[in-house]
């Protein structure tokens, strides 16, 4: 229900925008916790003809004033066709006659974020989250696309399946996804036929949720898998050892996979690295060439295990394992920031399941953490949240660029905000953030030229 009317207040807006822009010839949104409104004169405008983009033709348009950039230094964007068409100062003279103009009021201006892992739970599970409300808590953290876990019932384990789902989450329109393919069928630990017979646009495979065990099973994916060019992403978990030791399964299966990477040369992506000994392996593997990337999520930097005892796979580790991840983040080791984003029933939770949301927090919980409390720059964490997760996905997102897609956050650097898990837009409240004074509020979210989500107040 709220998630429709958040909807019709999106579509209202821009109907009006483009109801008035006739008389006002540019019209201006400015946002309710923005500075000043601005109105821009129309004298002296023009509209340059772009190469229009076949897919898009008559396409939406936006000019953005008023922002500043990750430097802090004043800047204004055109977006065109979805795509961006011009980044600099007073770019007014690009834009014609009823163009949506949005006011940053003076708010930063970031690429969007990417996420590179993250679970809705289509099909099967759609109590907990469904396309729409996953849509929905994506944008309201500031990204327009995210790499979906195939851990659903049925598992996804054909290009058909996640055809399905790339389908839906494109006639929700609010951010774009790309559904993963399982490695064994069904999860079950030992059938990998169906890799050979993948059509090229699945990309990606993981088992997540579970560690593939059978070391000549991995062997076999891993081998299909560099022919067919499709990168492997790895859950490090030995499902024999993890409910005795879940630190030395991590890092067993971290060595092995790291290992089967550069053996056979396949593309490894490592998810939600958390210890010091696999982030260890990794860097080893990295410097032996073999090809393989890694994500750290928020949650993994943000908590230790003496303050927070929140039930997650891989589970919240020691000070000493935040700190070599903060320590990877530093050297360049870690690639990208992932949120993991695993929504689940009050129930559920209560029956134990593992996982938190975490879509909406990321970039809070990260600015707060690495740039206003370690002192990184925040063009390090836009490399993290946005221009890597992008490279590694094959995506034109993630830069302030011409010809990159026209997708943007603003973001409030400079006011603290508190969580509160019951006005996210998740259809599940499993955030142990619930409390947590941020800064790095995301105030609106534009993919491709248009607003997907704007802060209530
Ligand atoms: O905590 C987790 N939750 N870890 C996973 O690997 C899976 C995820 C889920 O799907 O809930
Ligand atoms: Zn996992
Ligand atoms: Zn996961």
């Amino acid at each position: 229900m709220k998630a429709k009317m958040m909807r019709a207040k999106l579509k209202n807006q821009f109907a009006a925008v483009f109801a008035v822009a006739p008389v006002f010839l540019f019209d201006v949104l400015t946002f309710p916790f923005a500075g000043k409104s601005f109105f821009c004169p129309s004298e002296g405008r023009h509209t340059r003809t772009m190469k229009p983009d076949k897919h898009r033709q008559g396409g939406n348009l936006m000019l953005l004033i008023n922002a500043v950039n990750a430097e802090g230094r004043p800047v204004e964007l055109y977006a065109k066709d979805g795509k961006i068409a011009a980044v600099g100062q007073d770019l007014a003279a690009l834009a014609g006659e009823n163009e949506t103009v949005l006011d940053a009021g003076g708010l930063t201006v970031l690429p969007a974020f990417v996420d590179l892992h993250c679970h809705w739970r289509t099909p099967g599970f759609e109590y907990k989250e469904d396309i729409e409300t996953g849509s929905r808590a994506a944008a309201a953290g500031g990204y327009t696309f995210v790499n979906l876990m195939p851990n659903t019932k049925p598992v996804c384990s054909s290009a058909a399946q996640a055809a399905m789902v790339e389908q839906k989450a494109a006639e929700v329109g609010l951010c774009d996804v790309n559904q993963t393919v399982s490695i064994t069928e069904d999860f079950d630990g030992k059938t990998i036929d169906h890799l050979k017979t993948l059509p090229a646009s699945v990309k990606f495979i993981t088992e997540d949720g579970h560690g593939v065990q059978d070391n000549a099973t991995m062997a076999r994916a891993f081998a299909i898998c560099t022919q067919r060019d499709i990168t492997v992403m790895s859950h490090a978990e030995d499902m024999e050892i993890s409910p005795w030791d879940y630190r030395l399964a991590e890092d067993i299966e971290t060595v092995r996979n790291c290992w089967l990477s550069e053996y056979y040369q396949t593309r490894l992506h490592m998810c939600h690295v958390s210890t010091r000994g696999a982030l260890d392996a990794i860097q080893m593997a990295k410097l032996r060439g073999a090809p393989v990337t890694c994500e750290v999520t928020p949650h993994h930097l943000w908590f230790t295990n003496d303050t927070c005892d929140y039930r997650v796979n891989p589970p919240i580790r020691t000070a000493d394992d935040v700190q070599a991840l903060v320590d990877g983040i530093r050297t360049g080791i870690v690639d990208a920031i992932a949120t993991d984003h695993a929504p689940h029933s009050e129930e559920d939770k209560l029956k134990g399941m593992a996982g938190m949301v975490g879509s909406e927090t990321a970039f809070g919980v990260c600015y707060t953490k690495l740039c206003k409390q370690e002192g990184l720059p925040l063009e390090v964490l836009v490399h993290l949240m946005s221009t890597r997760p992008a490279e590694i996905l094959g995506l034109a997102k993630g830069q302030l660029e011409p010809g990159y897609d026209a997708d943007f956050v603003l973001v409030d650097l400079d006011t603290p905000y508190t969580v509160d898990k019951n006005k996210l837009h998740s259809k599940s409240h499993n955030c142990p953030f619930d409390g947590a004074q941020l800064y790095g509020r995301v105030c609106a979210t534009v993919k491709g030229g248009e607003l997907t989500y704007q802060a209530e107040e």
